[in-house]
């Protein structure tokens, strides 16, 4: 691996929608952290006054979550980070991460995370509450229902579990 090469964790859309160049990527996995869909909405899967729900890192001691690590060059990471910043705006910021990946190697990532104090955080809520209004929510990237049915499916095919999103789909199919 070449020194400037630098490592993103993506755990929501990056998964499916990269939508930048990279070196190659690999399942990989973080350690404390869980996925929850506690992140609001407004600009792209839903809008100001109906937002919807995406996904975050939440701190969770014992947990590990799942999500896809890319290697992006040096020559192309400003122009990357620059696009990810924007694409991301609504409440996310950038965190170093330790990341295992799937060749067993460990490096330092860079991951989008959006806190508990950023304006659009949403929170905690009963299962299905998140689940209806991922279902009613629509914005300018698309239905919230579509961005849910997307990261499931990804999951499954890179075979990463992950009980809460499983659950929402179940929700969703039930509802
Ligand atoms: C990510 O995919 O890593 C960040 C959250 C998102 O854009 O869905």
């Amino acid at each position: 691996m070449a020194d400037s090469d630098l490592w993103l964790f993506g755990y929501g859309s990056l998964i499916w929608r990269p939508d930048f160049p990279y070196r190659q990527k690999q399942v990989a996995t973080i350690d404390g952290w869980s996925r929850r869909f506690w992140q609001g909405s407004h600009d792209h899967r839903g809008l100001p006054e109906a937002p919807g729900r995406v996904v975050t890192l939440v701190p969770t001691p014992a947990a590990t979550c799942g999500g896809v690590a890319f290697q992006i060059e040096a020559g192309h990471q400003r122009e990357i980070f620059d696009q990810l910043d924007y694409r991301e705006k609504n409440g996310y910021e950038r965190l170093e991460v330790r990341c295992e990946l799937a060749d067993g190697n460990q490096v330092n990532c860079v991951t989008y995370i959006a806190g508990d104090t950023n304006e659009a955080f949403l929170g905690e809520a009963p299962l299905a509450d998140i689940a209806r209004q991922i279902q009613g929510a629509h914005g300018p990237s698309g239905s919230n229902l579509d961005y849910l049915l997307e990261l499931a499916a990804a999951l499954r095919e890179l075979g990463i579990a992950d009980t809460h999103v499983f659950a929402l789909c179940d929700l969703v199919s039930r509802q």
